[in-house]
C-alpha cells in the first residue's frame, strides 16, 4: 500500500478527534494499548471479508445492529445476552424470509465513540465539550465529566473484551444453537401481537432442522464461533492505530479490534485522515453515504478505498432518510454499477429519520423507518442491483425511543423508559416487527 502506515492518517486533516489536555498522558496510554493482545483474529477477519463476498453477489444477506452507542455501564450479563437474542431472533426470521444464510454483525463490543455535529452544548448560559461517547467523556453536564479523559480509552477497550469475551463463551456453549431458538426468547414474545407469527417461524425452522438431519443422519446447524461478528465506527483515530497490527504469515495490516470497522458519514472525506487510516488496514470495511454526496465523489471514494475492487472489501450503507432516497440514492447506484465496482449494498433506514418532537425528544418513526427500506429494496431491485443488508439501531431492551410499531407506541409514551445515550433505538419488539415485515422482500424473486 504505497505511502500508508498505520500512523500516516496523522498527516491529513482528522475531524471529530478530542483535544487531550496531557499529550504525555495520551501516549502512555497509546503505549499500553498497542502492546495488549488482540480483540479478534486475522482469520475470522478473512472469513467475514469472504461472506460478504457472498452478501454482494446475492448468496446471503447481512444483517447488522445494534446500539447507537454502547455505554460502559452495559456492560452486564443481561445487555448483551438481550442484544443477542435479539438478532439471533432477527437473523431466524430473515433466514426463513429469504432462504438464504444470514450474517449477523452487531454494532458491538466497541461501540464507544459518537461524531457530533457541534462540538459544545450549551445549557443556562454554560458551554461545555458535547459527549463523544464513553471512550471519550462521561455524560453528566460537568466541566470534569465533559473534559475528554485518555484513561477511558484503556476501560473501552477492556469493556469490548469482557462484551466479546462473554458472546464467544455463549455461543461456544450452544446460547445460538437453531435446535433451541426457545433459549432466546424475549419477555415480550408472549404477550406481543407479533408472538403468534414469531413461533410459526421458529418452529418452521425446527422442524425443518429436524427433517435434514433425519436425511443426513447428524446434526447440521450448529454455530461455531465465528458466527458473530463485531463493529463500530472507526472514530477514534490513535486509538484504532493501537490495534493496527501485522499478523504471521499474511500480508497487510490488521485492525484486530474488530472484524469490520465502518467510516462515519461526517469522516468520510477523501484526503481526510479517516479515509486514510481505513485505505491501509486488510479488514473489510464499510463507509457511510448520505448528504449531498455526489456520483463523482463516490467513485473517489471508491478507487481510494477498494483500489483492488476485491469481493466483500467494501460496503457501503446509504442513509439518506425517507424524503431524500428516491432522489438522491438512484445515481449513486447507477454509477457504481456502470463502473463494475464490487460493494456490498446496505441500508441503514435510522440516520436519515431523526426527528425532534416539540417536548426536544429525538425520536424515529417505525414507519419512516420501514418505508425508507422498502424503497431501498425497490430501487435497487429497478436498477438490478442487490441490497444486501440492512443496518439498524436497537436494543435487546424493552425502550421506548422510536415511535410506532405493532403497539403503537405514541409520542406520549416515549417518556417511559427513553434510555438512549445518543440516537433513539428500535426496542426488540420494532426490530422484530421490521425484520418480519422485510423479510418477505428479500425472498428469491426479488435478487
Ligand atoms: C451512527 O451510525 O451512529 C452514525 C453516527 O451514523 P452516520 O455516520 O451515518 O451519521
Ligand atoms: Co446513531
Amino acid at each position: 500500500m504505497i505511502g500508508w502506515t498505520p500512523d500516516s492518517w496523522r498527516q491529513c486533516p482528522a475531524e471529530q478527534q478530542p483535544t487531550y489536555v496531557d499529550p504525555v498522558q495520551v501516549e502512555e496510554v497509546y503505549r499500553q494499548l498497542s502492546a495488549l493482545p488482540p480483540l479478534v483474529t486475522s482469520w475470522e477477519v478473512e472469513a467475514l471479508k469472504a461472506q460478504l463476498a457472498e452478501v454482494a453477489e446475492g448468496k446471503a444477506f447481512l444483517l447488522q445492529g445494534g446500539d447507537c452507542a454502547e455505554s460502559f455501564a452495559d456492560c452486564t450479563s443481561a445487555v448483551i445476552a438481550n442484544k443477542l437474542k435479539v438478532l439471533l431472533q432477527m437473523s431466524l426470521v430473515l433466514v426463513h424470509g429469504s432462504q438464504r444464510p444470514v450474517i449477523r454483525v452487531g454494532r458491538f463490543a466497541g461501540q464507544y465513540a459518537k461524531p457530533r455535529s457541534a462540538d459544545v452544548e450549551e445549557h443556562g448560559g454554560v458551554s461545555l465539550p458535547a459527549y463523544r461517547g464513553d471512550l471519550i467523556n462521561r455524560t453528566p453536564f460537568t466541566a470534569a465529566d465533559r473534559a475528554p479523559d485518555p484513561q477511558l480509552l484503556l476501560r473501552g477497550y477492556e469493556r469490548a473484551a469482557l462484551t466479546l469475551n462473554f458472546i464467544r463463551a455463549l455461543v461456544d456453549g450452544g446460547f445460538a444453537d437453531l435446535h433451541h431458538p426457545e433459549y432466546w426468547d424475549l419477555d415480550f414474545v408472549q404477550h406481543s401481537p407479533l408472538a403468534e407469527d414469531y413461533r410459526r417461524i421458529a418452529a418452521g425452522i425446527g422442524d425443518s432442522l429436524r427433517f435434514m438431519e433425519t436425511l443426513a443422519g447428524r446434526q447440521v446447524g450448529e454455530m461455531n464461533r465465528v458466527d458473530f461478528f463485531t463493529s463500530h465506527e472507526g472514530l477514534h483515530l490513535l486509538f484504532e492505530q493501537a490495534q493496527t497490527r501485522k499478523v504471521p504469515h499474511r500480508e497487510g495490516w490488521y485492525n484486530l479490534a474488530t472484524h469490520f470497522p465502518w467510516i462515519g458519514m461526517r469522516t468520510a472525506k477523501v484526503g481526510g485522515a479517516h479515509v486514510e487510516y481505513f485505505r491501509g488496514i486488510a479488514n473489510p470495511i464499510a463507509v457511510k453515504i448520505g448528504g449531498t454526496m455526489s456520483a463523482e465523489s463516490l467513485l473517489e471514494l471508491i478507487d481510494v478505498l477498494s483500489p483492488r475492487n476485491e469481493p466483500g472489501r467494501l460496503t457501503l450503507i446509504h442513509r439518506f432518510g425517507v424524503r431524500a432516497i428516491e432522489n438522491r440514492l438512484p445515481p449513486l447506484v447507477e454509477a457504481v454499477e456502470r463502473a463494475g465496482c464490487r460493494v456490498v449494498w446496505s441500508c441503514d433506514p435510522m440516520h436519515g429519520n431523526t426527528e425532534t418532537t416539540p417536548q426536544g425528544v429525538k425520536t424515529r418513526r417505525f414507519e419512516h423507518i420501514l418505508e425508507e427500506l422498502e424503497q431501498a429494496f425497490a430501487i435497487h431491485q429497478r436498477i438490478g442491483s442487490v441490497l444486501g443488508g440492512v443496518h439498524l439501531e436497537l436494543t435487546g431492551e424493552n425502550v421506548t425511543e422510536c415511535i410506532g410499531g405493532a403497539r403503537g407506541l405514541a409520542e406520549a409514551g416515549l417518556a417511559r423508559a427513553y434510555r438512549t445515550q445518543v440516537d433513539p433505538r428500535l426496542n426488540c419488539e420494532q426490530a422484530l416487527e421490521m425484520v418480519m415485515r422485510i423479510a418477505r422482500r428479500i425472498g428469491r424473486k426479488t435478487v
